[in-house]
């Protein structure tokens, strides 16, 4: 069987780095059934902390393919990565083209594989934000409908996908959990301090990268505010993409002296953080599982979240980008002695589970 993953932006590396280990180790069980996959790297994300670092730390395997399509519009990059993946495609004629969440190399990926027939499978599908001026949600809603096989992290997305009308199409559905949770438990041991980073302890953990915080008038300023008023409780560590870097250049923002900014860490120094913070405030989806993985409460600088379990389990708290409700959420959260002993993703086997069904198939 020959598998093409396809691959571009920070999250997707964690999540494949999960599936290539499990292909890995059937391979040496099963050698004689070998599988055989060929990464492409779209390129979306390119910077070597935002990309290299985690193929050298998660060990996954070097793209056989680098398309080095980043930095456009929207249409523009996904035009071209279909345009060049289709290429890849004509030329190794794999069996499944794998994809991975909702990032504009998501469905470029899984475009290009369908129109050329070959089967796609989607992991963390049927997440829905229910918000399509998203354009995470455009990648996520026309991934699942084209693809063959739809790994569903959660009840939630298997629920998602049924009131769609999903029973009635011919896409096979399996609800198997999340593979960031095995990623998390693989590597925990593996936590390294990020170089230079001024705190050991008690300090909050902070992403914002989202277009709808960094494009939309008014929410990045707020959202500063807000860290800057808690930064005088707490230190915020803020690990800041390069997106966000731009815009507050651009917008004179100047963060407040508690709040370090640091460049963006890979996958290592972000388990060191999550271990050693004392709450994450993010916009980030990845990261607000993981805030769950490693026991902290999380605030969302967003208006919805696709992982609504967090919410109704309250260990996350959605606060939009309105600086009063990121403080008092802040306030309300900090002294809150949460139990965190439930398990919302899966047992840290689906990896094993996503190899296992494509096998099936
Ligand atoms: C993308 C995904 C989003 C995901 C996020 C994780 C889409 C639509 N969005 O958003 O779902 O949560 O990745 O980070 O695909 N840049 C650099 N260096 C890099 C990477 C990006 O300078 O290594 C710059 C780009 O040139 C661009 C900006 O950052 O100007 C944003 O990058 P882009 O790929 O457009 O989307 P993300 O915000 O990263």
């Amino acid at each position: 069987m020959k598998i093409i993953t396809v691959i571009g932006a920070r999250p997707q590396f964690v999540k494949a780095a999960v599936v290539s280990r499990a292909i890995a180790e059937y391979n040496q069980k099963a050698p004689k059934e070998n599988i055989e996959e060929l990464i492409v790297h779209t390129g979306q994300h390119f910077d070597e902390n935002m990309s290299a670092v985690f193929f050298e730390q998660m060990h996954i395997p070097k793209p056989h393919y680098n398309l080095e399509i980043n930095s456009m519009s929207h249409g523009a990059m996904t035009g071209k990565m279909l345009e060049k993946i289709e290429a890849v495609l004509l030329k190794e004629e794999p069996d499944w083209v794998l994809v991975y969440g909702d990032t504009n190399s998501t469905i470029a990926g899984a475009l290009a594989a369908k129109k050329l027939h070959i089967k796609v499978a989607h992991v963390e599908a049927g997440l829905r934000s229910f918000k399509t001026r998203m354009p995470e949600e455009i990648n996520r809603i026309l991934t699942d409908r084209i693809s063959d096989i739809l790994f569903c992290p959660t009840q939630t997305a298997m629920d998602n996908l049924e009131k769609e009308g999903y029973n009635n199409i011919d896409i096979q559905k399996v609800l198997c959990g999340d593979v960031m949770y095995d990623a998390a438990l693989y590597y925990t041991d593996k936590a390294q301090k990020p170089e230079r980073l001024k705190v050991s302890q008690d300090f909050v953990l902070s992403t914002i990268h989202r277009q709808e915080n960094t494009d939309t008038e008014g929410n990045l300023e707020s959202i500063f505010n807000a860290l800057g008023e808690i930064s005088k409780d707490r230190t915020i560590v803020l690990p800041l993409h390069p997106r966000t870097v731009k815009k507050i250049a651009q917008l004179g923002i100047q963060p407040d002296e508690n709040i370090q900014i640091i460049d963006p860490v890979g996958y290592f120094e972000m388990i060191w953080l999550l271990m050693h913070c004392t709450m994450v405030i993010t916009d980030s989806g990845g990261l607000q599982k993981e805030a769950f993985f490693f026991k902290k409460p999380c605030l969302t600088v967003r208006e919805e979240t696709e992982w609504v379990e967090l919410i109704e389990n309250g260990y996350n708290v959605l606060t939009g980008a309105n600086k009063s409700a990121i403080v008092q959420a802040y306030r309300d959260l900090k002294d809150n002695d949460i139990d965190f002993n439930k398990h919302l993703y899966g047992t840290g086997s689906t990896g094993h589970e996503i190899v296992h069904e494509l096998i099936k198939f």
